[in-house]
């Protein structure tokens, strides 16, 4: 291969810089411009494309559009079929009338691993049914500050969490029966800057790098992910796609991956237009293919290509080094059988039926529902909480998201920002729809309104509530979509006109359930009291607005979980894993007060736990844990319970966090049933990262809880 070649396979461009264009503007209906197609793949012999133009297209379209690429690519020297890589993070994001499931976050809630490897295993068929083979999915960064406009794109703030649905997301991907390669981002410490805008600024040290953001990225690596995206952002001062220590001595040398790192958008440009570490393309290039990049994600120019080139003829980069990554590029494309076929995508007629996808995304939309609130008198029995509702008298919706399937769906939904509404799956009904199909339409009063709508608004609807009298309000309240710095905010609380709209209709004492469609844990402890009920929606894809209405309806039992705290103010935020010396620097008489806490979700039935034991009290690193405990269902409805091991180390030489997450298991328990559940948690779970960097586990007290259960043991 010459030199070009070589640094054309390391070169990634995206789509819009080969569509035909006028006035810089892609032409609608998209095509390839021949011209610019053939400088790109066969003059500088790129060897990946990505993303999607601007919008999604049908799988014929992809079809034509990767036919016509890897047909230029067949002119190239060196005939290398082009590697295509797309954002399918919740379903097939950019290909027309597929099935889309939960974001990241509304899976994290389910808490089931076989459930997030279906819904993986489907977006890989679905997508490499149009030929392209690489997906930029999933993001294994932890969402631990509710600021982060990415929040809703991570599996939520626990490390262990984090690293077993990312593990099952990756065998999803990989595992299946189309060849598919995931890719873990964002290489490392992403989202969690010190502003909480996307990338920004970060400040974490090494040991709290390892202890928390590096255990995702670690267990999916083991579990054979093919490719790895570097983190925009910086840590320390040092912009992570010029750190070779993490990028190479870390991800290379110790976790020993040796797949495909990819850069993200435009980021080794940004080495010397917005971090200002290089002087210039050719200074940003060599910084980064030194540092560990093997393919840039240029994408919208020869300007990475060229400077390599240059770079290694004269001799400030080694051929050799070059090489190294060009390897690792092309054993990608072995594995995923484009030398085989060509990269030709798969006959159309063999695209498969969406129908046998819709089971996966809407059962994963129902588990992730999380009941957070549920009191005032049900309709039905006065002793009963609100929810279900019942089918008696009528039930006013509105709110902000109620019409729409784009707030289901969130960011990376037919176009980036998931705004426009002209690429919604067809037929996919949003939550009003959804609650006249469930209740009858006769039994819904529907009032609409959009996200910025006023105090006359409101008091319109106030009128319509007086004039109609339901029994009840839904209230659909949360965000529209966004992702990347688009959702960037000055301030997390509910936007104040949906406050306003809460407090209104409590004055008509018509009893409400807030649904809150959104990413992130907006704060709302000032009007949480004037709500009967609340659910938590997240964003659960082109089936929520059914999961919905099944839960509120009582069809559906909710099992939903929160993966994350939700903070009770805006501006100061503790996750579930606090240090105690936090305690103390909270309000006295608050402590620890979320408005609600990780793992909190309510049912229909009551679960009772008791009987907590352990079959040992004194433990070796290399043993295991075992113990049981009795599950009591005291109510009338089969449980879908989810139970959460924590384990709190009493001293520690690093500080110990209050709690943390060791284990989680769900196990159904039939009305009136007692199920004893038993647990076998590994001693080396209990480990941490020490001062000199060791994940080890350190002798001494510790506790295991469950729910209000607790066990004593000790490390020897
Ligand atoms: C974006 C995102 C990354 C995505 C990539 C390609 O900037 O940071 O998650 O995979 O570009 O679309």
């Amino acid at each position: 291969m010459s030199l070009e070649a070589k640094v054309g396979e390391m070169t990634q461009l995206t789509l819009g810089t080969i569509l035909q264009k006028k006035n810089k503007q892609i032409i609608e209906p998209q095509h390839l411009d021949s011209t610019r197609a053939a400088d790109a793949l066969v003059n500088y012999q790129v060897g990946s494309i990505l993303n999607c133009g601007n919008h999604a297209h049908t799988p014929a379209k992809w079809n034509e559009f990767i036919t016509e690429i890897q047909e230029h690519a067949e002119r190239k020297e060196t005939q290398i079929p082009v590697l295509y890589g797309i954002d399918a993070i919740h379903g097939p994001t950019y290909t027309a009338d597929a099935v889309l499931g939960p974001q990241q976050i509304g899976l994290a809630a389910t808490w089931n691993e076989s459930l997030v490897r279906e819904n993986a295993a489907a977006t890989a068929e679905q997508v490499a049914a149009c030929g392209i083979p690489w997906n930029f999915s999933p993001v294994l960064d932890l969402g631990r500050d509710p600021r982060w406009p990415r929040f809703w794109e991570t599996f939520g703030e626990d490390p262990l969490l984090a690293s077993r649905l990312g593990v099952a997301m990756v065998e999803g991907y990989q595992n299946g029966d189309v060849k598919f390669a995931a890719t873990l981002k964002h290489f490392l410490g992403y989202g969690f800057s010190l502003s909480g805008k996307d990338r920004t600024p970060a400040w974490i040290p090494e040991r709290e790098l390892r202890e928390y953001f590096l255990p995702s990225f670690k267990a999916a690596i083991d579990a054979g992910a093919m490719a790895v995206m570097i983190n925009s952002g910086e840590i320390n001062g040092i912009p992570v796609h010029s750190n070779s220590y993490l990028l190479t001595d870390l991800l290379r040398e110790e976790l020993g991956f040796e797949g495909v790192v990819v850069s993200d958008w435009e980021d080794i440009r940004y080495l010397f237009t917005r971090h200002m570490v290089a002087e210039d393309y050719k200074e940003a290039t060599r910084i980064a293919v030194e540092a560990g990049i093997d393919m840039s994600m240029v994408p919208l120019d020869f300007g990475f290509s060229e400077a390599l080139v240059e770079l290694v003829s004269d001799g400030t980069i080694t051929e050799q080094r070059i090489d190294v990554s060009v390897r690792r590029i092309l054993k990608m494309k072995w594995d995923l059988g484009l030398f085989e076929t060509g990269g030709i995508p798969p006959a159309l007629e063999l695209y498969p039926k969406t129908s046998k996808f819709e089971k996966v995304a809407a059962q994963a939309a129902l588990e992730s529902i999380t009941l957070l609130k549920n009191e005032g008198q049900n309709l039905v029995d006065a002793n009963q909480p609100i929810l279900p509702i019942g089918s008696t008298g009528k039930v006013f919706v509105t709110g902000p998201t109620a019409h729409s399937l784009n707030a289901l769906n969130g960011g990376w939904t037919g176009t980036w920002q998931g705004t426009d509404t002209l690429y919604n799956t067809p037929n996919r009904p949003h939550l009003t729809r959804a609650l006249e199909e469930q209740f009858g339409s006769n039994q819904i009063i529907d009032f609409q309104l959009d996200q910025d709508f006023t105090a006359d608004d409101v008091q319109m609807v106030a009128r319509e509530i007086q004039a109609t009298r339901p029994s009840c309000v839904i209230l659909a309240l949360g965000e529209m979509p966004y992702t990347e710095f688009m959702g960037n905010d000055e301030d997390l609380s509910l936007f104040k006109n949906q406050k306003e709209l809460v407090r209104a209709v409590h004055k008509l004492e018509v009893p409400i359930i807030g649904v809150f469609i959104e990413g992130r844990p907006r704060t709302f402890s000032d009007i949480e009291p004037l709500m009967d009920a609340i659910v938590m929606a997240y964003l659960p894809g082109d089936y929520g607005g059914e999961a919905i209405a099944k839960v509120l309806d009582g069809s559906y039992n909710p099992s939903g979980r929160l993966p994350f705290t939700w903070p009770r103010h805006p501006s100061s935020h503790m996750t579930y894993d606090y240090k105690h010396a936090e305690i103390a620097a909270s309000d006295p008489s608050e402590g620890f007060n979320p408005q609600y806490s990780f793992g909190h979700g309510l049912s229909y039935t009551t679960i009772e736990y008791s009987n907590f034991s352990l079959l040992d009290s004194i433990f070796s690193v290399g043993d295991t844990i075992r113990g049981a405990i009795d599950i009591t269902n005291l109510g009338g409805r089969t449980a879908n319970e989810l139970v959460l091991v924590f384990s709190q180390d009493r001293v520690a030489s690093i500080t110990p966090s209050v709690q943390r997450l060791r284990g989680f298991e769900r196990v159904f328990v039939r009305p009136g049933e007692t199920v004893r559940h038993k647990i076998k948690i590994p001693v080396s779970t209990l480990s941490f990262v020490h001062m000199d960097l060791d994940d080890r586990v350190e002798s001494g007290a510790f506790t295991l809880t469950i729910a209000d259960e607790s066990a004593g043991l000790r490390i020897q």
